[in-house]
């Protein structure tokens, strides 16, 4: 899959810190309170946001996941609050939580049918489940970045970033097989976005879906990417104001309590 290990700059994810918080607050309000509860976040980043989740959701302890040492490193410690430097493709905890989150990770996780299983796994019953992932390939956002890495193929070993993001038919279709859950929902939300020009749309791609490249490239590299990049949006949106639709899936899913 794309690793970004470890492409992650967190000063340059957090400019944009306003547009990426207000997803993950519409994630948490999918979510009731578990009061001394225990909560799990999946590629929890900085943890800033698990931190918030934790108070939202007055759980008493709360475990973040991540894989990126430099996403890590820059965690403000909180209260009940514990993060790891994890690889959660590979490896998942050993318990079950009363709360999972997780918020513009899955979109880094290959083969989400049998992914999404395993994580339903970690719920407890009673328990819920809330994810949210950018979904936008067949936008210039995503498709411009494809011309760029085919331009700088040799130095990318051939690599492209590809979203295993699927459509929300097939989550839907997930939950509604899987016995255990009570209650799901599957959506798509929109959080648009006006630049001045495409400038401001490259540099809130640097922040994300272009750390897969990031992580590939020598530093001059990964500049002539973002220049490639940016031609490509220009030629695709022309002048500013550069309008983006950043289109996001979310999904919520309740467990059964036990009888
Ligand atoms: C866009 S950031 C989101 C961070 C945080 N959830 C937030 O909303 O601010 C995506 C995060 O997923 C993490 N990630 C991607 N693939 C991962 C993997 N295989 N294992 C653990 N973390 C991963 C990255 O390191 C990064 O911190």
């Amino acid at each position: 899959m794309a690793t970004t290990a470890d492409g992650w700059a967190p000063e340059v994810y957090a400019r944009f810190a306003a547009d990426r918080a207000a997803p993950f607050d519409d994630l948490l309000r999918l979510l009731t309170p578990a009061r001394r509860g225990t909560l799990l976040d999946l590629g929890c980043g900085t943890g800033e946001l698990t931190a918030k989740a934790h108070v939202a959701l007055q759980v008493s302890s709360s475990l973040g996941l991540d894989a990126s040492p430099s996403m890590l490193k820059n965690a403000a410690p909180a209260p009940g609050v514990v993060l790891e430097q994890c690889d959660i493709t590979t490896s998942l905890p050993p318990r079950q939580f009363d709360r999972v989150v997780s918020n513009s990770a899955f979109n880094w996780i290959a083969d989400h049918r049998t992914y999404l299983p395993r994580v339903l796994a970690l719920v407890a019953p009673g328990g819920e489940l809330a994810v949210q992932m950018p979904s936008n390939t067949d936008t210039p956002f995503f498709r411009c970045a494809l011309e760029a890495a085919a331009a700088l193929a040799p130095e990318l070993g051939g690599f492209s970033y590809r979203s295993p993001v699927e459509s929300p038919e097939v989550y839907a279709e997930l939950f509604a097989r899987d016995a255990r859950i009570a209650q799901s929902k599957v959506g798509t939300w929109y959080y648009p976005q006006l630049h001045q020009s495409v400038d401001g749309l490259v540099e809130f791609a640097k922040g994300g879906q272009l750390s897969a490249y990031r992580a590939r490239l020598q530093p001059a590299d990964f500049e002539r990417f973002c220049s490639s990049y940016r031609q490509a949006l220009q030629r695709e949106l022309g002048e500013g104001p550069v309008f983006f639709a950043f289109r996001r899936v979310f999904l919520f899913a309740r467990l059964k309590a036990l009888a």
